[in-house]
């Protein structure tokens, strides 16, 4: 895989998620007020001051309307390129529950609710649910609960197929209960957690390998080619190699609690954008992933 597709059999036309924000973010989209809410966002994420990027619902709802739909459509057709998670999503009978960490934008939410709901075409009046978790440190419920009410009346027969629920809370404090999910994403959060707190965010990370049930998966996803540095002796080393060895062991011994099952060090995902309309540009992305599953 060097590129994603922009659309994937698995998940809803892009079409149809870029119009969850066109309707939800309507009165935002018009107001005269959001591109000098965006300058402030961008303001703050260039100070790399990520709590006061969003510390007010005007500021959320811009970086959502400006940022969030193109993650959307990139995790979407992430999602659906992954044969395990399509897999997770697809089966038919029981509940299935997801955390996103730092996902309070909105992207993994809208995502996954597309690929889930397509894949729930198949068996529209099914048991299965898709349960989603999301916990970010910032207040992000007025944006969550909109998009979730969309997702629930637009693209599922039965509402109660698809549920989320947010938690405003520090991941690297909370102490959340790990046992009971089949997929943890981390998407273009670990940065942050290790730019704010670098030993907590290493311990978060051990809580993931002794809390988390055998064969859930594990996804992050970060800016190609962004992550950080960290120092050991006198070598320095991405934190992409400390992030790998606290969850995979050391190089060639894999003698850790998760192992590596799709991995990319650059992968493409660009918006043809003939195919959808959305007011704002829709950025094309470029990122890393690993995704691990728990031996
Ligand atoms: C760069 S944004 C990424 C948003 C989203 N995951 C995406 O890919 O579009 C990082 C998110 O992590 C959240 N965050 C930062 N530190 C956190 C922490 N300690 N606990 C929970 N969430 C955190 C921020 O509030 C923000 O929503």
């Amino acid at each position: 895989m060097s590129g994603l597709p922009f659309t994937t059999e698995d998940s809803l036309a892009p079409y149809q998620i870029i119009d969850a924000f066109t309707v939800c973010f309507k009165n935002i989209l018009n107001s005269p007020n959001l591109s000098a809410h965006i300058q402030k966002v961008k303001g703050d994420l260039y100070n790399r001051d990520y709590l006061a990027a969003f510390d007010d619902d005007d500021k959320r709802f811009a970086y959502a309307s400006r940022w969030t739909p193109a993650r959307a459509l990139a995790y979407a057709s992430l999602f659906s390129s992954l044969t395990e998670i399509t897999t997770l999503l697809k089966e038919p009978t029981f509940a299935k529950n997801v955390l996103c960490i730092g996902a309070g934008a909105g992207g993994e939410l809208c995502a996954l609710g597309a690929v889930f709901a397509r894949l729930k075409e198949y068996n529209p009046t099914s048991s299965s649910q898709l349960n989603i978790d999301i916990i970010d440190i910032a207040d992000w419920s007025t944006v969550l609960n909109q998009l979730t009410s969309y997702m629930k009346n637009t693209w599922v027969y039965n509402h109660q197929s698809l549920n989320m629920s947010f938690v405003q809370n520090d991941i690297l404090t909370c102490n959340i209960g790990m046992s009971k999910y089949e997929l943890i994403t981390l998407l273009f959060t670990t940065n942050e957690l290790f730019a704010e707190k670098r030993k907590e965010t290493v311990k978060f990370l051990h809580t993931l390998c002794q809390n988390c049930k055998k064969d859930s998966l594990l996804l992050i996803a970060e800016s190609a080619g962004s992550f950080s540095h960290i120092t050991v002796g006198d070598k320095k080393f991405p934190v992409q190699f400390l992030i790998d060895m606290i969850l995979v062991g050391k190089p060639d011994e894999n003698d850790g609690a998760w192992e590596v099952i799709s991995q990319q060090e650059s992968l493409w995902y660009r918006v043809n954008e003939k195919e959808v309309t959305y007011p704002l540009k829709l950025e094309n992305m470029r990122f890393f992933y690993r995704l691990y599953r728990k031996k």
